[in-house]
């Protein structure tokens, strides 16, 4: 797991807010976008999802929930954006964001602290 993942990811979430934001929205650009997204999703969230099983983390099974939530909802996006319904995916994301948000705040930095502990652990 590593911080510039989240920082292009937080960087991502922002540039589809302005599309979003945006009544004309691009079609294709938030379309490339919303895929790029969704692609380093999947590698990020495995990544973690890796760490958290080989460590045995108890935290597991809700923060791999809410992955699974998030490439379902971005696939969501995806499928609105592409058949025509951009004004329907643009009332949608200001929520998804806001829970993408929370997500780094709350599961990705349990699971920081608790890596950063297994390292002092093994260090000491
Ligand atoms: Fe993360
Ligand atoms: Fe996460």
């Amino acid at each position: 797991m590593n911080g510039s993942e989240h920082e292009w990811l937080n960087q991502a979430c922002h540039e589809l807010s302005l599309a979003f934001a945006n009544p004309t929205l691009d079609k294709d650009a938030a379309l490339k976008m919303l895929s790029l997204m969704k692609a380093s999703m999947l590698l990020h969230y495995a990544e973690e999802e890796n760490i958290m099983k080989t460590t045995g983390y108890q935290n597991m099974g809700s923060h791999k929930r809410s992955h699974d939530y998030f490439i379902f909802e971005v696939s969501t996006l995806i499928e609105m954006v592409s058949s025509d319904a951009p004004a329907l995916s643009a009332s949608i994301w200001p929520d998804l964001k806001k829970k993408l948000d929370n997500h780094l705040k709350t599961h990705d930095e349990l699971l920081t602290g608790y890596i950063e502990g297994q390292f002092q652990r093994s260090a000491g």
